[in-house]
């Protein structure tokens, strides 16, 4: 059974993570969206939320599951017995960054974990959390970015109505 494992923030979860998990949960029979607490990152959301969030956005798809980890990829992949990655380019500017990381984490990784990249649909190529944060932060309406619900939440947290 090929399981994969989908790492990022998720702060929040966007139109554009939704679109990979989907198409990734058709190519693969275990799909875990996993929440990796970046320490050093002050998100808008709780690690909580956005596994709700996650979960949420998954409860239609029974291959996808969502899980949470603190360190590096390489470690929750050999404990979880996961030997592919997934991460989304959205275009050439995420590339350099995604093969430096998807190299050091096959070089460090004992068992081999391998990354393989699904091209963002252009629907939603220039989409990111931090984008959605940006706008959202300044009023702006990120309802065509996000699910409806995570869009209620950041106008829970940015208190707006
Ligand atoms: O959604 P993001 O912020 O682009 O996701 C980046 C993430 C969380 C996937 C990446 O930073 C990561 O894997 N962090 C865990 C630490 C790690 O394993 N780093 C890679 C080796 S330097």
């Amino acid at each position: 059974m090929i399981k994969a494992v989908y790492p990022g923030s998720f702060d929040p979860m966007t139109l554009g993570h939704l679109d990979i998990i989907k198409r990734a949960s058709k190519m693969f029979e275990q799909v875990v969206v996993c929440v990796l607490n970046n320490k050093a990152k002050s998100p808008l959301f709780s690690v909580e939320d956005r596994v709700k969030i996650l979960n949420e956005a998954v409860k239609d798809l029974p291959n996808v599951s969502v899980d949470t980890f603190e360190g590096l990829l390489i470690d929750y992949a050999k404990e979880n017995n996961v030997h592919v990655a997934i991460r989304g380019l959205r275009a050439v500017t995420d590339f350099e960054y995604e093969l430096q990381i998807a190299q050091t984490n096959r070089k460090f990784s004992d068992d081999g974990l391998d990354t393989v990249f699904l091209t963002t649909s252009l629907e939603y190529a220039y989409l990111s959390s931090s984008v959605v944060k940006e706008i959202a932060s300044f009023g702006g309406d990120v309802s065509r970015c996000v699910p409806p619900y995570v869009d209620e939440m950041i106008r829970e947290k940015i208190g707006r109505v």
